[in-house]
């Protein structure tokens, strides 16, 4: 499906022809969608988008078109903007991250608020995040707790060439060491906090999934082995193996998995703390301590 965008197609046209284009496609939101291309194209918030409506588009007509034939196949808007908005940062995205979602923001709130609530906001906690991807869980809570270090992991070396630009970006680079690995094989020393977004998906499930995921996020980053905790129990391993002293637990998790999850980190000696629900009402954090 091709869409005529030129450099003299006013603002206001450009918007009727996304939107009219997206919609033919058969795209859910067609006008929320060719808002978001638009705005994020030209650089341009809401307000500005209906003051210069009648501006020609000018040198970013071709981007328009090509962004409108991505769109058209499914692809996520944020990859094709190459950035997305999570717990208020901006972060670059490309097609070897998992596009970050909103929901994961549940592990970094109840993160936070466990770190809050024993007055450890300030100290100098250390910090491991498995399976990284973009580096959003890492970044944004080195970010809110100015004192932290890090370590990050995952077994893709491309994700953690990402992950790294996020954090010079967002200021946090100096705190943060990444290690291509799996799991956190090789770490030596035990942390403070170790929370994850492991990928849960199981491998039945995957060949099923809407096509803006399956056709677009890394397979490493969805396939969580056969009933999607294969992850989780290699942390388990890890953990038990690493840490000689107290640890806080915290993983997001898919919408039926708290309870495995729990019982899983359970049967390695941690005992439950609290949970968090995602928008949907979903349980989608849970956090567990290890007390030594
Ligand atoms: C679901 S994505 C989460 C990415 C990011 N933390 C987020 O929340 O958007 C899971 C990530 O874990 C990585 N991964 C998969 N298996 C792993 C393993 N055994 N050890 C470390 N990382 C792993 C994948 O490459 C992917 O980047």
């Amino acid at each position: 499906m091709r869409v005529d965008i030129r450099p003299d197609t006013t603002i206001a046209e450009a918007l009727t022809l996304l939107t009219r284009t997206l919609g033919e496609a058969g795209i859910e939101a067609p006008s929320r969608d060719a808002r978001f291309l638009l705005q994020g194209i030209l650089g341009l918030d809401g307000a500005d988008v209906l003051a210069r409506s009648d501006r020609p588009v000018g040198e970013d007509a071709g981007r328009l078109s090509e962004a409108v034939r991505r769109r058209v196949s499914h692809e996520p808007i944020s990859r094709i903007l190459g950035r997305r908005a999570f717990y208020g940062r901006d972060f670059i995205v490309t097609p070897d991250v998992l596009d970050p979602r909103p929901d994961t923001e549940a592990a970094v709130e109840l993160a936070l608020d466990l770190i809050e609530a024993r007055g450890l906001s300030d100290e100098a906690l250390s910090i491991a995040d498995i399976g990284t991807g973009s580096g959003i869980l890492i970044v944004t809570l080195l970010a809110e707790l100015p004192n932290a270090r890090g370590i990050a992991t995952d077994i893709s070396k491309a994700a953690l060439d990402v992950a790294r630009r996020n954090a010079e970006a967002i200021g946090v680079a100096d705190r943060v060491e990444f290690v291509a690995t799996t799991g956190l094989d090789g770490c030596t020393r035990p942390f403070d906090l170790v929370i994850s977004n492991p990928p849960y998906i199981s491998t039945g499930e995957i060949g099923g999934l809407e096509r803006s995921v399956r056709d677009f996020d890394p397979l490493e980053a969805l396939d969580g082995g056969a009933d999607g905790l294969s992850v989780y129990r290699e942390i388990a391993q890890n953990i038990v193996e690493l840490q000689r002293s107290s640890v806080l637990l915290v993983f997001e998790v898919g919408a039926t998995q708290a309870d495995d999850v729990v019982k899983i980190f359970s049967n390695s000696g941690a005992h439950f703390l609290k949970a968090r629900r995602d928008l949907g009402g979903h349980t989608r954090a849970v956090a567990l301590e290890i007390h030594l």
